[in-house]
């Protein structure tokens, strides 16, 4: 299964902040945003990965990520020339797909909690359909939310309706099958001018082969879409991170952990950033230290 994490779009309700860089970039506590949907995806023990992104933005990731090696993935880069919608993606990144199957995440959600891994690779190994997920959140007006029946069946999606039919909100993760690419193609143009993924889920849905998973309340989501969701989602991260000595969304440890890396690797990394917390938690599990 490949992996597409999408890191577009212009960022405006977080200008100042995002004049002259990337949403995804800024820091969540201890590390840019973009490394929290990384680790979904290699949660999800995807290692082929495509970043999407702005032309101005691109060469900041490159120069963050590079191509991945280091935690032994396989990450590679595509500019977005304008924001067309997040179904857009399966378009640019039709000819990465090739003949997998493919997960989206969108650079600024975050996901965190128990069992997270297997919820993740449960979808991922559905070789058909598509699997989304369903949180319950206070303002459903904001996102594409879920129609549910009186049997907890999905009727429909609706993209950020006036009056939502249920506090399911749907989170910015979703896999599909091959067929995802003809199917984006396929989809009109919005009100607001965007090839919505509700469209693509719709489609799924008409088809019979859409699978929603309802969250639990052991799984936290949280999109770090404006200032003061960025400092919850930091301070979430700092509280988690404190009172258990884990850190959230280490990709290498994580890398190290999957096996997509050797414990030296890891250290050595950490050897580099020895100065920071960070680096001092990357070395520790070299000196075979508590955590493990
Ligand atoms: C997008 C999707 C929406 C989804 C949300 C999750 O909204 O269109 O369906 O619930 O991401 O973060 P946007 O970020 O484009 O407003």
């Amino acid at each position: 299964m490949k992996g597409i994490i999408l890191a577009g779009g212009k960022g405006t309700r977080l200008y100042p902040s995002t004049k002259v860089i990337s949403k995804q970039l800024l820091a969540i506590y201890d590390k840019p945003l973009i490394y929290y949907p990384l680790s979904t995806l290699m949660l999800a023990g995807i290692r082929d990965v495509l970043i999407i992104s702005t032309r101005e933005d691109t060469p900041n990731f490159e120069r963050l990520l590079g191509d991945g090696s280091h935690v032994g993935m396989n990450i590679c880069y595509a500019v977005q020339k304008v924001p067309r919608g997040l179904a857009d993606a399966f378009i640019i990144g039709e000819s990465f797909i090739g003949n997998d199957n493919v997960c989206l995440i969108l650079g600024d959600n975050f996901f965190y909690g128990t069992d997270i891994t297997l919820v993740l690779s449960r979808a991922a190994g559905r070789r058909r359909g598509a699997t989304i997920f369903g949180y319950p959140v206070k303002n459903p007006q904001d996102f594409g939310v879920l129609e549910l029946g009186r049997d907890g069946k999905v009727l429909s999606i609706e993209e950020k309706p006036s009056n939502p039919k249920s506090n399911y909100a749907v989170p910015g993760l979703y896999f599909y099958d091959n067929r995802v690419s003809d199917i984006a193609k396929e989809v009109k143009p919005s009100r607001r001018g965007e090839i919505e993924i509700t469209s693509v889920n719709n489609a799924y849905l008409k088809l019979g082969e859409l699978h929603v998973e309802l969250f639990g309340r052991g799984i936290t989501w949280l999109d770090t879409g404006s200032p003061s969701a960025l400092l919850k989602a930091s301070t979430f991260v700092e509280t988690v991170q404190a009172n258990t000595g884990y850190y959230i969304a280490c990709i290498e440890e994580i890398a190290w952990r999957r096996g997509f890396i050797t414990k030296e690797q890891m250290t050595a990394i950490g050897e580099s950033l020895k100065m920071t917390e960070y680096g001092q938690y990357l070395m520790s599990y070299g000196r075979e230290c508590v955590y493990e």
